[in-house]
């Protein structure tokens, strides 16, 4: 397994791999490897024939009120996983690396309307900041297909979207959300919980269950998204968003309920909606989704 930290060594083997016609497929991470990024690896290792992990934690991304500095690095402990799944290669570069000019100063790209709303609102110049460096991830590797997780599910549209805008020849592939056995959708920031917060953290998967069951059966968006912020606040949580939105573009659906939105809808292609949730247990905050359709496709 190759593992570089210099754009240079990396481009040396994938000339010769291409040179073989292999197909590479990158997932890029932050490190701090769990199941969720192995889930990505093992699809990865299915559909190409070289597989490259990046390990960046990326600065741009992170607010100067974030945790950039604390984000968990355990390098040493990623290689050994990455190694126990043959992994082609682990491209980490340091800061200097990818942003030679310093970050603050690098040319970036923005993404506008999918970025502004949910996260763009509580996390300024975030998909800025994951735009950019996956942009450049993408140069430097210059993958056939990528990976990313459905929990970052803003996230991933933001990538799709600037993939189709800049005609990047990448195909991007999303892998299911893997959750712990409560339902905790599995992140690097699940251990900065406390333990008690960790025990409560499964409730937020639970809710948006709710919020999917109470839509099937004709509840009104409004009041069950009211109601479930009401419920998660009286058990600690600061809930920044428990929205229900249209899973194409993350408007608010323009209905009132399932009934109202697949008329709306026209019962041809639009049939799903996706719950999207960003919540604060004490310092810890975490993002998860539930997508769900109310019937089936009729194409
Ligand atoms: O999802 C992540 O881990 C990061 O946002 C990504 C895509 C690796 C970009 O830094």
């Amino acid at each position: 397994m190759l593992i570089t930290r210099s754009v240079k060594a990396l481009r040396k083997h994938l000339a010769d791999w291409k040179q073989q016609a292999e197909s590479i497929a990158l997932v890029p991470t932050m490190g701090n490897l769990h199941d969720g990024h192995l889930s990505l690896v093992r699809a990865a290792k299915e559909q190409a024939t070289r597989t490259v992990v990046s390990i960046f934690v990326n600065p741009l991304q992170f607010a100067p009120n974030e945790d950039f500095a604390s984000y968990p690095r355990t390098f040493a402990e990623d290689i050994d996983k990455l190694r126990q799944y043959q992994v082609d290669a682990v491209f980490a570069p340091d800061v200097g690396e990818m942003y030679p000019d310093n970050e603050i100063s690098s040319t970036y790209i923005d993404v506008p309307g999918l970025s502004d709303c949910l996260e763009g609102e509580y996390r300024p110049g975030f998909f800025r900041g994951v735009a950019t460096v996956v942009n450049k991830l993408f140069n430097m590797v210059q993958p056939d297909i990528a990976f990313f997780g459905e929990k970052d599910y803003q996230q991933l549209l933001v990538i799709r979207k600037m993939v189709k805008d800049l005609n990047i020849p990448v195909e991007i592939q999303s892998v299911a959300t893997v959750r712990e056995t409560d339902g905790l959708a599995m992140s690097s920031r699940n251990q900065y919980l406390q333990p008690v917060q960790r025990m409560q953290s499964g409730i937020i998967y639970q809710a948006m269950q709710t919020v999917r069951d109470q839509v099937m059966q004709g509840a009104n968006f409004t009041d069950i998204e009211q109601q479930m912020i009401q419920q998660l606040t009286q058990q600690g949580f600061v809930v920044d968003y428990l929205t229900l939105r249209e899973p194409v573009s993350l408007q608010k659906p323009d209905c009132t309920d399932s009934l109202n939105y697949l008329e709306k809808a026209g019962s041809k292609v639009c049939n799903s909606l996706i719950i999207l949730a960003a919540v604060r247990l004490g310092t810890t905050r975490l993002i998860d989704n539930l997508r769900f359709s109310l019937k089936p496709v009729d194409r």
